[in-house]
């Protein structure tokens, strides 16, 4: 196992507890409570079900933590699942997966479609992990949608939890030139001083980042998970400003295209922080939205 997925786990394993290894390392803030603080349970491997459908949730999580080692022909990046679906997808404010079966089927307006929990995974494989949608009825996404399910237990639908998604931060202009100065003192320890990743983090941007494509690469997003998350063993250090600075630099670095990306919001209705022109956008005369406008952005577009 690379040492930053070891990392993650330990920092996953103690924050999922609530032990005592997990706070002395991070600074605690409201925006920080942990799922067990908000009421929230994740269930234990002992409530793991016996016979296949336990064995079929155990494959599902394995396939979330070594994603590219399982299905190196899906993945084209350097990333896994738990990559931005922080401590296992228990933590929040950390695109948490808690209640994540709940809250499918959903509509989305980035296909303007009623999307299925395998719609919604099958677009990570395919942005944030730059790689390739899975077989919808096959056995890898029934080993997936088999956690989900598991890590959702006792969430009834819609399945809105507290810390769901990212905290939305007010919108702020980015300085790229001061975030590329904030990624150097703060982040390439882990990142790589060329954000190509270390044996400590995953790549931030180039060959082996998400694509441009994902949710990671708008501005908004980033910072969102950026404030609340990042520099992992000190998360929440930065001001809401040097989140949106540090996110400005890597939304700007180069990274993998999205080929069908024109094809996003079909009924034209892209938020601000979209980086790339989409085709219902542009007949609708609105063309591109501006990574910097200051308009609404809902939790989940
Ligand atoms: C680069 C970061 C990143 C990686 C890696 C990633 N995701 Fe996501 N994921 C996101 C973001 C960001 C969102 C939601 C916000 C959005 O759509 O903009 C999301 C949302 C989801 C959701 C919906 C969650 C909800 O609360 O409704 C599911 C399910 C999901 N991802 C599954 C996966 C799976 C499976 C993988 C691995 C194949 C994966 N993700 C890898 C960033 C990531
Ligand atoms: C102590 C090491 C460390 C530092 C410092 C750090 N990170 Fe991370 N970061 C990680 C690890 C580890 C992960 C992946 C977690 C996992 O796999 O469980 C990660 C994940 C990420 C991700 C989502 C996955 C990806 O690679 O796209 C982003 C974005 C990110 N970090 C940005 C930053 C930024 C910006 C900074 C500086 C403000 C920063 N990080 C500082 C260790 C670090």
């Amino acid at each position: 196992m690379k040492l930053w997925s070891f990392l993650a786990l330990a920092v996953g394993a103690a924050g999922a507890g609530g032990t005592a290894a997990g706070c002395s390392i991070q600074q605690r803030t409201p925006h920080q409570a942990s799922a067990a603080e908000l009421g929230l349970r994740v269930p234990p491997d002992s409530e793991l079900p016996a016979g296949p459908l336990g064995v079929s949730i155990r494959r599902g999580r394995a396939l979330l933590r070594n994603t590219r080692d399982s299905l190196p022909g899906y993945v084209g990046s350097g990333l896994r699942c738990f990559s931005c679906h922080l401590d296992e997808g228990a933590r929040t404010n950390a695109l948490p997966l808690i209640g994540v079966y709940s809250r499918f089927p959903q509509y989305r307006s980035r296909n303007g479609l009623v999307n299925l929990l395998e719609d919604r995974i099958n677009d990570c494989f395919e942005r944030s992990l730059n790689g390739k949608a899975l077989r919808r009825d096959g056995g890898d996404m029934r080993d997936l949608v088999a956690y989900f399910a598991f890590i959702s237990r006792g969430v009834a639908p819609p399945g809105e939890i507290p810390g769901m998604g990212l905290r939305q931060l007010g919108h702020l202009a980015a300085d790229s030139m001061r975030g590329r100065q904030l990624f150097s003192q703060v982040c390439a320890r882990c990142h790589g001083p060329d954000g190509a990743g270390t044996a400590l983090g995953p790549p931030l941007w180039g060959p082996l980042s998400f694509n441009v494509g994902a949710g990671m690469a708008r501005l908004r997003t980033a910072a969102a998970f950026i404030r609340d998350n990042m520099p992992i063993d000190r998360a929440v250090s930065l001001s809401d400003q040097q989140a949106f600075d540090v996110a400005g630099y890597l939304v700007s670095r180069p990274r993998p295209d999205y080929a069908r990306k024109a094809e996003d919001w079909p009924n034209g209705d892209p938020p601000e922080d979209v980086a790339y022109p989409t085709r219902a956008a542009l007949k609708k005369g609105r063309g591109m939205a501006g990574r910097d406008g200051g308009g609404e952005r809902a939790r989940k577009p």
